[in-house]
């Protein structure tokens, strides 16, 4: 073990690395973006709006009043962004469809010019050599269907499992990886409970339809892709919560751990990998549903076997009882976190972790990661892991020299990508791992205020620029060595 200090600026952040060469030989090294982060051409080629679009454009909602309406502008510059691809040498690049964009309105007849705008990209990438992995869901619903009911209603997931079928049509080989949906946790719970997302609903009741309607979602997405393409690669993309008790040896904070893993993990991992629902959910929900919309053969819809987990990781939290339900308490800087998502869970406060943060806010622990997927293999020992995110926001500068010197992130990622390896060591089926994220994009609610990309958008040029964790993470990729 040795230690390392990143820069004298950033004294507090001090990292150890794991000595010895890694080899990353036979496994994924990625990067992932999403189509409202990047896309922008949000009314051009045939595109109606998400409730992302609306939402985005409703004042006060996002930081500065930002929206994806030009975003990266990637809807033209693809062709430069696959070059960045392959010139970082990617193994794969995970990306979502941007459904209203494909299929307007959500139903009826598919958009050709939507649909050519990803087949050229993926055909550009799989002749870069890309692997794509491609995402059917990252939050964008079409506004009809919110406004028909959005997730809350049974309609919405059967119309996505008819959006996947066709999709599987139109794609069909092209795609190396399905993954049905990004994190369904905050299309949810934040859409749904804290309103902090799209569609910015508070209606604890309609966030836990929205989740079954989720999950089901999911389900009938599975069939329909592997009806049209019996030898797909199929997977989902959850945003594990690593739950700690603020006081291990308190009964009442272990079972507010276990509250908050059965509403966060657990309303997931359980019908998706397990056929049922976690036990106490109903219990820690009664006063807000009956949980009536789960109808007979849904759990066996939602219950497919897929090829690979997709696990999306960032920080932990933590968590003690609180006697005065006091839900709004700090989650490590969680913007979310104070608008009380947690529907259920009003006997928890959640804690502030230690430090370092990241720019969100977010406390940095690699550690957490080689726990989650030790454990993750320990539960599904026949399902595969893949990390399809991690990575860091951090306020980055142009350099005097024009290049952008990012050194916490290429920490954040050494460390990450180490704690990936630890896993594999110790037994965890992991088989990639994708940096959040190729560029700098639209950060949801914090607008373009909140930088992830290992390659720099200048919003007022659109030029890409190289940080050096691009240039850290493309010599990684050339050499399949993790330096020490
Ligand atoms: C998870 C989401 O999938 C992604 O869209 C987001 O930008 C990152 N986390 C960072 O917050």
């Amino acid at each position: 073990m040795n230690q390392t200090t990143t820069s004298d600026h950033d004294k507090d952040l001090t990292v150890t690395h794991e000595t010895g060469p890694r080899t990353f030989d036979g496994f994924t090294l990625g990067s992932a973006t999403a189509a409202y982060q990047i896309e922008g051409g949000a009314a051009e080629g045939g595109r109606t709006p998400s409730i992302w679009d609306t939402y985005s454009h409703t004042p006060g909602v996002t930081e500065f009043g930002h929206t994806g309406d030009v975003a990266d502008d990637h809807f033209h510059r693809w062709p430069e962004d696959v070059e960045h691809i392959a010139a970082l040498g990617l193994d794969a690049y995970r990306l979502s469809i941007s459904w209203s964009r494909v299929q307007p309105g959500g139903t009826g007849p598919l958009n050709p010019e939507g649909v050519r705008f990803y087949v050229d990209l993926l055909d550009a990438l799989n002749a870069a050599g890309v692997d794509p992995v491609v995402t059917l869901y990252h939050w964008d619903l079409p506004q009809e269907l919110e406004d028909a009911g959005g997730w809350p209603v049974r309609a919405t997931a059967e119309a996505f499992a008819t959006y996947a079928r066709l999709m599987a049509i139109e794609l069909g080989d092209r795609v190396h990886t399905w993954t049905t949906l990004n994190e369904p946790w905050c299309s949810s719970y934040l859409g749904y409970a804290s309103g902090v997302h799209a569609p910015g609903r508070t209606e604890p009741a309609a966030a836990l339809a929205a989740v079954h309607h989720l999950n089901l979602a999911h389900g009938l997405a599975v069939r329909a892709i592997r009806d049209v393409l019996p030898q797909a690669r199929v997977s989902v993309t959850l945003n594990f919560h690593v739950v700690r008790p603020q006081d291990p040896s308190s009964a009442a904070d272990l079972d507010a751990v276990d509250q908050i893993d059965a509403l966060a993990n657990g309303a997931f991992t359980g019908p998706m990998l397990e056929g049922a629902y976690p036990e106490r959910l109903a219990g820690d929900t009664a006063g807000i549903t009956d949980w009536s919309f789960v109808q007979e053969g849904d759990l066996e819809a939602i219950h497919q076997p897929l090829t690979v987990l997709g696990v999306n990781y960032y920080s932990t939290t933590m968590v003690r009882h609180s006697p005065v339900g006091d839900t709004s308490s700090d989650n490590s800087g969680h913007r979310e976190s104070a608008h009380t998502p947690w529907v259920g869970a009003d006997r928890v406060a959640f804690v502030r972790e230690p430090g370092p943060y990241t720019a969100m806010g977010w406390n940095i622990d690699a550690g957490a990661l080689t726990d989650l997927l030790v454990d993750l293999t320990r539960r599904y020992p026949a399902l595969p892991t893949m990390v399809t995110e991690n990575g860091a926001a951090f306020e980055d500068e142009v350099s005097a020299d024009g290049r952008v010197h990012d050194p916490r992130r290429v920490s954040y990622l050494h460390d990450h990508v180490a704690a990936v390896d630890a896993a594999r060591e110790a037994g965890a089926d992991v088989r990639g791992y994708f940096a959040w994220s190729l560029l700098d994009n639209f950060e949801w609610a914090w607008g373009y205020e909140r930088r992830f990309g290992i390659i720099r958008v200048d919003y007022s040029t659109l030029e890409r620029t190289w940080k050096d964790s691009a240039h850290w993470y493309r010599r990684l990729i050339a050499t399949r060595e993790l330096p020490g």
